[in-house]
């Protein structure tokens, strides 16, 4: 691994830059602003000048930025492109549920799994689990994670439910976030489910939730979601929730239409969350109301995909102006993948997104599902340099050679970490 060092990368065969500093809506997002013969120079962490190769050189000779003052990264016949940004996971948490997804295999529904076990199981093995362990496999996910281009990740509390477990899932990921390479954004997610000690008064959780739990985690998370769903959370539950986490400093996510279809794209609107995720059941309603209020639709194939449900309405989002993002929601449950070659494979195959949508879902919009299109996601002049290379001759080979890792090497803010 080469740290603190500057590096000058030329000659991409493709150098797709994604150019935006806000998320891109609609028809935009077909636009990801290929160089061909591309370079990039980084330096101090940041993106200093992109071009093509004889732009960048030249723009080095006239800074007198000599050959000493940096590595250089020959990357001929291959793409450079933003490193993926997966803006919605639950990767901390403990033990397993393969038990349940063999007899999803065999036919049972997730939701029949939810009284008995679902999420419930998870908190109960999360409270139990040690700090030490969910470092120690947190970090494993994330080098997963690291190998696939990720170099942003967003992780949600949420199998904890009381204090002390929510604030040990968020102090793992901040330890997680100054240990290992990928920058982690949190999210505090008390209203995951329902809190066992809660049964049956949903309201007074909720109340929990307002007087305890947002105020133990503040400046410990930078958003507060809230699983909106028939049989979880109702709107005025969520309303409550989350007018006092904006007072608190909080901004929003929700999970919403995810099962059956409940207003919940409507609600996020009205809340002006920054995203709303998941959406298979989004109305037409729902989409012209985001369409105002500007909240990113994130979705998560591999989650419809592993419970056998329809996938969301894409291409109905897109073709309406909504600025999409696509993200893994790897979690013990209902998906535990955190494969951006799948979400890939999905997108275009089953979603109809076009590659190039896939790529801006996957980058600048997924930056911008996390407030942070301003840094990340796109290779601009001034932002981090989180860049991938990918041992390919076009961007289309992303879709192409489906289901493939073709990452070869990733920089963060600056740093080869992975090559
Ligand atoms: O995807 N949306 C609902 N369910 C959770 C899955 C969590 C689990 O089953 O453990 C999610 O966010
Ligand atoms: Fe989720």
């Amino acid at each position: 691994m080469e740290h603190m060092s500057n590096y000058l990368i030329v000659n991409a065969k493709e150098l797709v830059t994604v150019s935006g500093f806000a998320g891109k809506c609609g028809e935009e997002m077909q636009d990801v602003g290929v160089i061909s013969n591309g370079a990039l120079y980084l330096a101090d962490g940041k993106i200093m000048d992109v071009g093509t190769t004889e732009e960048v050189q030249n723009w080095l000779l006239d800074q007198g930025i000599t050959s000493e003052c940096y590595l250089l990264v020959d990357a001929g016949n291959k793409v450079v492109m933003p490193g993926f940004i997966d803006s919605h996971t639950h990767f901390v948490f403990g033990g397993y549920r393969d038990d349940e997804y063999v007899l999803r295999l065999q036919g049972v529904k997730y939701s029949e799994l939810m009284e008995e076990g679902g999420i419930r199981r998870t908190v109960s093995s999360t409270r139990k689990a040690s700090f030490e362990e969910l470092y120690d496999s947190g970090y494993k996910r994330l080098q997963q994670m690291l190998m696939m281009g990720i170099t942003t990740v967003e992780g949600k509390s949420g199998y904890g439910l009381d204090l002390e477990t929510e604030l040990k899932q968020l102090d793992v990921m901040e330890k997680l976030n100054q240990t290992h390479p990928i920058h982690i954004v949190r999210t505090y997610m008390g209203a995951h489910e329902l809190a066992p000690e809660f049964a049956g008064s949903p309201d007074q959780y909720i109340d929990f939730l307002i007087k305890e739990g947002l105020p133990s985690v503040r400046g410990k998370a930078k958003f507060c979601d809230i699983f909106t769903e028939v049989g979880v959370f109702d709107h005025k539950q969520t309303r409550r929730l989350l007018h006092k986490a904006v007072e608190m400093g909080f901004q929003l996510k929700m999970h919403a239409d995810e099962m059956v279809p409940y207003g919940g794209a409507e609600l996020a609107a009205e809340l002006k969350t920054v995203s709303v995720d998941h959406l298979l059941n989004i109305s037409d309603n729902g989409i012209q109301k985001l369409k105002e209020s500007g909240t990113v639709a994130t979705l998560l194939p591999n989650t419809a995909f592993s419970l056998r449900e329809k996938y969301a309405p894409a291409r109905r989002m897109i073709d309406a102006g909504l600025p999409v993002a696509l993200a893994s929601d790897m979690n013990p449950g209902s998906c535990y993948s955190q494969s951006i070659p799948l979400i890939i494979a999905l997108a275009t195959i089953e979603m109809k997104m076009t590659i190039e949508e896939t790529i801006t879902a996957l980058t600048l919009n997924g930056a911008a599902a996390l407030d942070l299109a301003d840094v990340t996601g796109s290779l601009d002049t001034g932002k981090d340099a989180d860049v991938i290379i990918l041992d390919a001759p076009s961007y289309k080979h992303l879709a192409y050679h489906f289901a493939m890792n073709l990452v070869e090497s990733v920089f963060i803010k600056g740093n080869l970490e992975y090559t």
